[in-house]
């Protein structure tokens, strides 16, 4: 059995001022179609026909519920933290869901914040490495990198094979190091995507990481069932430390592999990603919403409650909400996060 494993527990805090607390970023329709993030990731696995366990904090759940509703998902289960352990605890909390219902469960863990060009190719894909999972790797989805970005995992692949060993997997090197691995030519970017068993999961979590492979079991044995809602037991999942699945497991493992990904794929995680996934004008415009810009170029303009003008700027973001407005440069659009904890620590 298959368990599509969507996680959608952040913040995505350089996006504000339209993802919020209250408004995580996967929850929001970034490009206008008509579908958030985390939509575009339920619906990409329709095809599979098999139901996802969604993990999400648990001030989301009425949101989150209400987006599976509206696209006709009925999940196996939505699973509530009561505050974010990062993803491989929440990695976790699903293996054991998934081993309960069957001991040869594989898990294909999706990230809720990313955007794909070519579903059906994904798909396909998907089919390959759930061979290679079946065996007891753990497959990741290798893209093929174009810049020294520090945000992303990186995979130095052992052949150039479409499926290959992973002869290390480093997650966000510094700029010196992503540097050298993209003028290597053998390292691909890690997508965040995973496909593994359940029990060879939680196998290489006990490696190096035993105590969070007990304490989900007991937040999932100690779960209480709330309509649609699996809400964990708080005492357990908090004494979990935070780690990311590609701390805890993808850097130490030895049982990795990589399937190559081309499609054009996009974390969308700061305004200056939007870019990448829009089609701009000739000046490299990319408008959204009632704008009316005049000799603009190099602008991007996202507005959501207002009519926005802009008139002969060059190399802005402007982001208009009802109650903020947000204006920055495209290379200073990293740093959104910072004023986002500023503003949170004046209260
Ligand atoms: N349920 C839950 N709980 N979900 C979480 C939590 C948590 O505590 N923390 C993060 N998530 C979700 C996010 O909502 C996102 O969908 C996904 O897990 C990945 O978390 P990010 O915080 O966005 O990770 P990242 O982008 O910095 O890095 C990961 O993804 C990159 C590709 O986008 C890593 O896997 C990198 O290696 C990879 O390159
Ligand atoms: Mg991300």
């Amino acid at each position: 059995m298959l368990f599509p494993v969507v996680l959608a527990g952040g913040v995505g805090s350089r996006l504000w001022p339209l993802s919020r607390s209250r408004f995580p970023k996967q929850c929001i329709d970034l490009q206008g179609e008509g579908l958030s993030l985390l939509q575009a990731t339920l619906k990409r696995c329709l095809p599979l026909k098999a139901a996802p366990i969604v993990i999400c904090n648990e001030e989301h759940r009425f949101l989150i519920a209400e987006q599976l509703r509206a696209l006709g998902v009925a999940p196996h289960a939505i699973v509530l933290e009561p505050e974010g352990r990062n993803t491989a605890p929440a990695i976790a909390l699903a293996a054991h869901i998934a081993k309960e219902e069957d001991p040869d469960a594989s898990l294909l863990v999706l990230p809720s914040d990313h955007a794909i060009a070519d579903d059906a190719a994904f798909l396909s894909l998907v089919q390959t490495a759930q061979a290679e999972a079946q065996s007891g790797r753990l497959v990741t989805f290798g893209i093929e990198p174009d810049a020294p970005e520090t945000g992303y995992g990186y995979i130095k692949a052992a052949s150039n094979a479409p499926v290959a060993d992973i002869a290390e997997f480093v997650e966000k090197p510094d700029l010196a190091r992503a540097e050298a691995y993209l003028a290597d030519g053998s390292y691909l970017w890690n997508s965040g995507m995973f496909l593994f068993r359940a029990d060879t999961y939680l196998t290489e979590l006990g490696k190096n990481e035993p105590d969070i492979v007990s304490l989900s079991a007991e937040a999932i044995a100690g779960a209480e069932s709330d309509l649609t809602f699996t809400r964990v037991a708080a005492a357990p999942f908090c004494a979990m430390k935070s780690i990311s699945v590609d701390y805890a497991v993808m850097e130490h493992t030895r049982n990795g592999c990589v399937v190559r990904f081309p499609s054009i794929w996009n974390d969308v995680g700061s305004w200056s990603a939007l870019w990448a996934i829009n089609t701009p004008d000739e000046q490299n415009n990319v408008y959204s919403g009632d704008v009316h810009a005049l000799d603009c170029s190099n602008t991007l303009i996202n507005a959501r409650s207002r009519l926005v003008t802009a008139v002969g700027v060059d190399n802005l973001i402007i982001v208009e909400t009802e109650d903020a407005v947000m204006v920055t440069t495209p290379d200073r659009a990293q740093d959104v996060k910072k004023i986002v904890d500023k503003l949170a620590q004046s209260g």
